[in-house]
């Protein structure tokens, strides 16, 4: 074994992490975890997936639940395809599978959802398979250990990282290997103010040695995110309100949410005219509820929510009529929720 494993796998027997799914060994839970932490910090992960795997212990019985029950559970967690596919997988690895994730790499990356990264976390961790993986953790760790100044969010930084990732793996330990980068990255080698000084490859850190570890990962100047302004109509009647739910693709895919549209200037002024050429439903402005900020990914909101009364609802099998008390039954993303919270 070269030092760099050596290193790192004494360091990780004394500090690791002890988490959830690394007390299930079952790659079902592997994959499940795995997919939880993209995007997803540890500590937001593990009520979700002790919830998830209470609910849905194997593939047989998320196949068997329906997208709104998978939906209600992931609530919160955000980036919501990730549900959506982990249910879709789950019925594919059912119905061709037998209910167990293949171990074969190429089947695993048929899945839905399952990208390199997360083919070579299930083969290492699960399968014991002497394969790398790279996420944002190890992305950090491998360009600092080797100083690469190429933009890791490029192609060419990509292939160098995936290099690298893959050059010193233990035989028969990558598991443990790959775990091991990710709680260096996510307790030592962080992305401000790394702790270099309780680091157990600070000698053999390359960009320690040239004093350039807080400018590596280099990466491509970032774009300004947008933001829009919307309105939100909350049309109540008769002590229900009126839900819409979003197609079943894309951001929110299959989520419940009020009515709403993008203004360009005046919210109250707007609202009518808005959340009829958004939605078709005509309606009468009442109280604004209030204001909710939320980020995603690529764009930040502000939602000015408001009481309306019904003028005229057209027939939709997207609509639907829900008393205050079922709200929490409907899934929602995060703002729909607060908005939701305050009528209760
Ligand atoms: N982040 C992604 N996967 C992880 C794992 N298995 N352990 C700790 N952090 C992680």
């Amino acid at each position: 074994m070269t030092a760099l494993p050596l290193l790192l796998l004494n360091w990780y027997h004394k500090y690791g992490r002890t988490l959830p799914w690394r007390d299930h060994p079952d790659p079902y839970a592997v994959w499940v975890s795995e997919i939880m932490l993209q995007q997803t910090r540890v500590e937001t992960v593990i009520p979700y997936f002790e919830k998830w795997m209470k609910l849905f212990p194997d593939a047989a019985s998320l196949a068997a639940a329906s997208e709104q029950e998978v939906l209600n559970v992931w609530e919160g967690l955000g980036y919501y395809s990730r549900a959506r596919n982990l249910h879709k997988a789950a019925k594919v690895i059912t119905e061709k599978f037998n209910g167990q994730l293949p171990r074969d790499l190429t089947e695993l990356c048929s899945l839905p959802g399952i990208g390199r990264y997360t083919v070579g976390a299930i083969a290492s961790m699960a399968f014991g398979m002497d394969e790398p993986t790279l996420d944002g953790n190890l992305r950090r760790v491998f360009a600092r250990l080797f100083d690469v100044d190429e933009f890791a969010d490029s192609p060419t930084g990509e292939k160098i990282l995936w290099e690298l990732a893959a050059q010193n793996l233990p035989k028969g330990k990558a598991g443990d290997y790959n775990q091991a980068l990710m709680d260096l990255g996510a307790t030592v080698c962080l992305p401000k103010n790394p702790r270099c000084l309780l680091c157990p490859l600070m000698e053999i850190c390359e960009a320690r040695k040239n004093g350039t570890q807080e400018s590596r990962p280099v990466m491509k100047p970032k774009k300004a995110v947008p933001h829009h302004v919307q309105v939100a109509a909350v049309i109540c009647q008769r002590g229900r309100v009126l839900l819409a739910q979003r197609p079943p693709e894309g951001l929110l895919g299959g989520m419940w949410e009020f009515p709403n549209g993008r203004v360009a200037e005046n919210p109250a002024k707007e609202l009518t005219k808005v959340i009829y050429s958004a939605t078709s439903l005509r309606v009468r402005k009442g109280d604004e509820l209030g204001v909710i900020q939320h980020a995603y990914t690529h764009f930040k909101v502000t939602v000015h929510a408001f009481r309306c009364e019904p003028v005229f609802i057209p027939k939709s099998k997207n609509l639907k009529w829900v008393r205050l008390a079922e709200l929490d039954d409907y899934p929602m993303g995060r703002v729909d929720r607060r908005i939701a919270d305050k009528l209760s």
